[in-house]
């Protein structure tokens, strides 16, 4: 509440008994202003501003290279180039960067469920708890006529959609668990709904400090910008990024550009960056461990599993067919080693969430291309550079300490270092 006020937030209220304790289960934070909006109705509004000024869109055509300057340029995996006055990567999580913001940033997996509810049985709020791993409820219309828009016409009751049980990507026991948590805790505090009728995941960045990276890359050309960290609030950020990076853009300074600054390293952040330092560093201990299976054999169809080959560890896949696809399980970002996600039948890298499909291919950054096939002689040097990724890891955790250290001293002798220090 009083973390609210401090934000400008004065209609806020603690509600002993709101519209949705009795889901719940206890008292709560009330924010009176909340909006809802199709994300897919604003997007193609934005598609249609763009091209109204003159702006063309081009999908498919991943970028593998951007580079400052001026102009500065953006060059396609077929070859193409892009100059232009800046560039914004904004590919949810940048591939332009090595640590600088993936060592301030987590990719987590998070999950989510629409079951059927009776119109007006639940309040039409958007409503999360503070537990860990967190959850939240909203509901929508339940529009099943095929070619009805999307969140109006005639609709036959409500879907109540249910989100969280977020984990670290590439980081659970049993993949297959949180679906079923998350439809026994709906079930548990919405005893009114009825059948699930969809269930999807993917993938939020949370950021060491809980707010996105907007502005200039840290240690890149002054035009090449990212937008990146939404933890799970890109609709937000997202609109935000839009309204900051082109006041940057255009030299002209913008209230917000420090508060989301992708430079910034607050020092009340220093536990979770040494957290997540350490989490990331540990799973490269995967390389000296053995595999999940001990040969190829033990892979069951529509399965997949870690089998260590000699040196070298493999991702193998077998399909439902029977037919074994096998790619190395290094991931070509930083060189960790991805893990089977047997819910969504992915390849998921546990360090900086790269996420490949069952045949090795990739699906989400920030690696740029897919697990190295095994006769690919051009990735035999892993071992080499998975070490120079350890080494190059440690060497930025420990000069962000460094940096951290530096910072509290000095606030210390300015006599500066309370609560509020950033
Ligand atoms: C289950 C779930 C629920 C969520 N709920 C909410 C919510 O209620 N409210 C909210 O505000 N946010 C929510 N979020 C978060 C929000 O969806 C994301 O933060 C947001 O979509 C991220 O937008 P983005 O543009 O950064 O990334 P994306 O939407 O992932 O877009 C990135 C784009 O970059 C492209 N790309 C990637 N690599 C390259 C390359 N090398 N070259 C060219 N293009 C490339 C991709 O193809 C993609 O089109 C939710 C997320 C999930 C997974
Ligand atoms: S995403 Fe960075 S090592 Fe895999």
């Amino acid at each position: 509440m009083a973390a609210a006020r401090r934000a400008g937030l004065d209609d806020v209220t603690l509600d002993a008994r709101s519209t949705v304790d009795r889901f719940f289960g206890g008292p709560f934070l009330r924010f009176p202003r909340q909006g809802q909006i199709d994300a897919i109705s604003y997007l193609a509004g934005l598609v249609r501003a763009v091209e109204r000024r003159g702006g063309r869109i081009f999908g498919r055509s991943p970028v593998r290279d951007v580079a400052g300057g001026r102009p500065a340029r953006a060059v396609t995996r077929d070859g193409w180039t892009v100059a232009a006055r800046a560039v914004v990567v904004a590919t949810n999580t940048p591939f332009n960067d090595r640590l600088a913001i993936h060592g301030k940033q987590a990719a987590y997996t998070t999950y989510a469920l629409a079951a059927r509810v009776p119109r007006d049985a639940v309040p039409r709020v958007l409503a999360w708890d503070t537990a860990d791993p967190y959850h939240y409820v909203r509901l929508t219309d339940d529009v099943r006529e095929p070619g009805a828009p999307s969140g109006g016409g005639a609709s036959a009751g409500e879907l109540l959609i249910v989100g969280g049980e977020d984990h670290k990507t590439g980081q659970a026991d049993d993949f297959r668990r949180p679906h079923a948590r998350l439809e026994s805790w709906t079930r548990a505090h919405f005893p009114m709904v009825e059948e699930v009728a969809f269930r999807w995941s993917g993938e939020v960045m949370e950021t060491i400090d809980g707010l996105a990276y907007i502005g200039r890359n840290p240690g890149d050309d002054p035009n090449v910008f990212v937008a990146t960290g939404d933890s799970g609030h890109g609709m937000t950020h997202g609109t935000i990024a839009g309204m900051l990076l082109c006041d940057l853009i255009d030299g002209r300074t913008n209230p917000w550009q420090l508060v989301y600054d992708p430079a910034r390293l607050p020092m009340r952040a220093a536990p979770e960056l040494a957290r997540e330092g350490t989490n990331v560093a540990l799973q490269y201990a995967r390389w000296v461990r053995g595999g999940d299976a001990t040969s190829v054999d033990e892979v069951l169809p529509g399965e997949g599993a870690i089998v260590r080959s000699g040196v070298d560890l493999l991702a193998v896949h077998r399909d439902d067919d029977g037919r074994v696809h096998a790619r190395r399980a290094m991931c070509p970002h930083l060189g960790c080693v991805v893990s089977w996600n047997a819910f969504e039948k992915t390849w998921d890298c546990p360090c900086h969430g790269s996420r490949f499909d069952r045949f090795g291919e990739l699906i989400h950054g920030p690696a740029q291309r897919g697990l190295a096939r095994v006769d690919d002689a051009g990735a035999d040097g892993f071992a080499v550079r998975a070490a120079s990724a350890v080494l190059d890891a440690a060497l930025r955790s420990a000069s962000m300490a460094a940096a951290l250290a530096l910072r509290a001293l000095r606030a210390i002798r300015r006599g500066e270092a309370g609560p509020g220090a950033r």
